[in-house]
């Protein structure tokens, strides 16, 4: 069962067109990721999600119902983490959760909430007082209070250190087993990667790619080989040569020669006879997997003019 359906959904702020024709599914235990740079339009589309915004056009069901009308049944299956907080500095995290949680029929207990975010040292430490990832905590503590059957994630790690990121992962792998459907979006690749059932690329406001993490890496890239090319070889003259043999998917950059290829046994097999013929070494020489940053990549690259949007992904190790 789906249970968030997305079809055609459009959003325009002025001349700005947000979201522009967006379609997609969330079935029922899935966690599925909205991937994308600054500017998206992934937040749009999940407060629309929400209820927290309006589309333009388009049809949206989230649980069987019209988020817009927001109605208390509703409220209470969902649970919700924006990416900007809104919650007072004055209250303690104690009184935080407590006063959240009373909106919920089915609350988890102040331990429980606690444990899971990991926030037992600053239990009742005031909210102003806690440092951005300690905040961010206290975000998704909110937003799993009520036992939601559907969260909402948005950028949930965005500004965490590693170790708190690991933890937060841990959290969503947990609440993904234990059957909540969660919708998060991210611009890390490596957290789409790794917490994400299904991947929904966002770029410009219109979903480029959706799959598995592994079906989107199949089908967009193969393996990766890499090698440094030693100052005894023109870069010039072997790039026909491995043109021959990689294919036309290279890149060079200085002595770096980088390809994206289908058939890694035979290519490298190739590229080393030619390597022990021409008697060179190919230092550094590696074969990888392609991740879904090379995807991502490669995708963004074929959407025209996104440059711009690409300098905000990263990935984090
Ligand atoms: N309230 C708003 N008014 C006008 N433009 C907005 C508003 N919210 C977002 N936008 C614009 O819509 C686009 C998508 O924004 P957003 O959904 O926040 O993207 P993301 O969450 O992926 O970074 C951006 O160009 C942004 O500037
Ligand atoms: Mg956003």
């Amino acid at each position: 069962m789906a249970v968030i359906e997305v079809r055609d959904l459009h959003k325009r702020y002025g001349d700005t067109h947000a979201v522009d024709g967006v379609s997609f599914e969330v079935r029922e235990g899935e966690v599925y990721a909205l991937l994308g740079a600054n500017g998206a339009g992934k937040s749009t589309t999940v407060e629309i999600l929400e209820g927290h915004r309006s589309a333009t056009s388009g049809e949206v069901r989230v649980l069987g119902a019209d988020p817009h009308e927001g109605s208390r049944a509703f409220r209470d299956r969902i649970g919700i983490v924006l990416q900007s907080s809104g919650v007072e500095n004055e209250f303690t995290v104690r009184e935080a959760i407590e006063l959240y949680g009373g909106a919920y029929r089915r609350r988890r207990s102040l331990d429980e909430v606690i444990g899971l975010v990991g926030l037992e040292e600053k239990v009742d430490a005031r909210i102003g007082s806690l440092s951005g990832g300690q905040r961010r905590r206290v975000d998704l503590a909110l937003g799993i209070v009520g036992t939601p059957e559907l969260l909402f994630l948005d950028e949930p790690t965005t500004g965490f250190d590693p170790a708190a990121r690991r933890r937060s992962w841990d959290l969503v792998e947990s609440l993904g087993a234990g059957g909540t459907t969660v919708l998060l979006t991210t611009h890390y690749l490596d957290e789409a990667e790794h917490l994400a059932d299904r991947v929904g690329v966002l770029s410009r406001g219109r979903l480029i790619a959706e799959g598995t993490p592994s079906e989107l890496i199949n089908r967009v890239s193969g393996t990766i080989v890499s090698f440094m090319l030693p100052d005894t070889v023109e870069v010039s003259d072997a790039a026909t040569e491995f043109a021959g043999i990689l294919g036309t998917n290279l890149r060079l950059a200085g002595r770096l020669v980088e390809a994206t290829i289908d058939r890694p046994t035979h290519a490298v097999h190739q590229l080393t006879r030619w390597a022990l013929d021409a008697d060179v070494e190919l230092d550094s020489l590696t074969v990888k997997r392609a991740s879904l940053e090379d995807v991502y990549l490669q995708l963004a690259g074929d959407d025209a003019d996104s440059d711009d949007a690409d300098a905000s992904m990263q990935v984090e190790s």
